[in-house]
């Protein structure tokens, strides 16, 4: 007991967590616009996406779309991440977008100030990325609709933070079977990569990938800040069964545990917080459930709002 006031005291921080990493880390799933909605399912967010964070330690609170900018700015002082999905808003105007390129702005201004806030972006988010770094559409149209490939490990792999912490196994694994499901019609050529200076100077290029026409980027992360992105769905893997496509071997589910525990590790070095636990609770996707949709769609189950 005396060692319990002490350690309160000392730090004034909760004894389960060591005073540099945050061990009860919170990160923010963007929802975005239905495509067809219904009356109280105007936006969703895919159920894959949160189990994908829950495996690896993180709770999930859901970024809703139309929010005024007070209203995220208040939600990214609360939240210690955000990943920004796959789906098919648009990424030049929407809600996704709107709301996507606030909390952008949020995150290279506080990584700015050493306050170290990670984003990841899923397919569409990655695209997303692209956009919101060099402020143009320049994307390229890709036959790449439903197929699982082997990763094309760029050179830069040996300076990568996002798989470091991977087993040597499953790296020969990711660049020998097809273990990373590809699910966009648009895609970040290489060709264009090469010559956008934006992008180039900001973004290094992991992986790439072909439709056996286009050779384009497939895994990229920052030089300078926590941004992540992959063209492909690291969360189907273990998560989603509605397509053949989907991989599900131990090393296609590995891949989904290996990058999930990467971006929540990078969630852990941020210390925001709600300001209260009542609004915490009020925030968490615990206060919605899933509806089951594994018959209509391609994912088994989404939160819909
Ligand atoms: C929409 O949600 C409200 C509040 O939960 C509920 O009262 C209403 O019946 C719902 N409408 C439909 C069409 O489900
Ligand atoms: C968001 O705002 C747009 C534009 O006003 C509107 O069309 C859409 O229905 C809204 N969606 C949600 C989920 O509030
Ligand atoms: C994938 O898409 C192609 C073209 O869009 C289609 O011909 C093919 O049947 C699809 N394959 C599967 C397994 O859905
Ligand atoms: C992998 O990338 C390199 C460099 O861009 C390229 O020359 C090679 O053809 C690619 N291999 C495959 C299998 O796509």
């Amino acid at each position: 007991m005396i060692l319990f006031l002490f350690c309160i005291s000392l730090f004034s921080l909760p004894c389960y967590s060591s005073a540099k990493r945050n061990d009860r880390p919170i990160i923010g799933i963007l929802a975005q616009e239905v495509y067809l909605p219904k009356p109280n399912q105007t936006a969703y967010i895919a159920a894959s996406y949160v189990k994908f964070l829950e495996s690896a330690g993180a709770r999930v609170v859901p970024v809703m779309i139309n929010q005024t900018s007070e209203d995220y700015i208040k939600l990214f002082n609360s939240i210690n991440g955000i990943l920004y999905p796959g789906g098919s808003a648009s990424i030049i105007s929407s809600g996704y977008q709107r709301a996507a390129k606030i909390f952008y702005e949020l995150a290279i201004e506080a990584n700015k100030r050493r306050d170290y806030f990670p984003v990841w972006g899923t397919c569409l988010g990655f695209e997303q990325l692209t956009y919101l770094t060099c402020g143009e559409m320049v994307l390229s149209h890709t036959d790449t609709k439903n197929v699982s490939l082997p990763l094309n490990f760029t050179d830069e792999i040996k300076d990568s933070r996002m798989f470091k912490g991977f087993p040597a196994e499953l790296m020969k694994d990711l660049a020998s079977e097809p273990l990373t499901e590809n699910s966009h019609q648009w895609s970040l050529a290489l060709s264009t990569y090469n010559t956008n200076e934006e992008l180039k100077m900001f973004y290094r290029a992991l992986s790439t990938n072909t439709d056996g026409r286009i050779e384009f980027v497939s895994t990229v992360e920052a030089y300078d800040y926590p941004f992540y992105g992959t063209q492909w769905h690291p969360e189907k893997n273990a998560f989603e069964w509605t397509r053949p496509y989907f991989p599900h071997s131990p090393s296609a589910v590995k891949t989904t545990f290996y990058m999930a525990d990467f971006f929540v590790s990078e969630a852990r070095k941020n210390f925001h917080r709600f300001e209260s636990e009542e609004g915490e609770s009020k925030a968490l996707i615990y206060n919605y459930s899933p509806v089951y949709t594994g018959h209509e769609s391609g994912f088994e189950q989404t939160y819909f709002f």
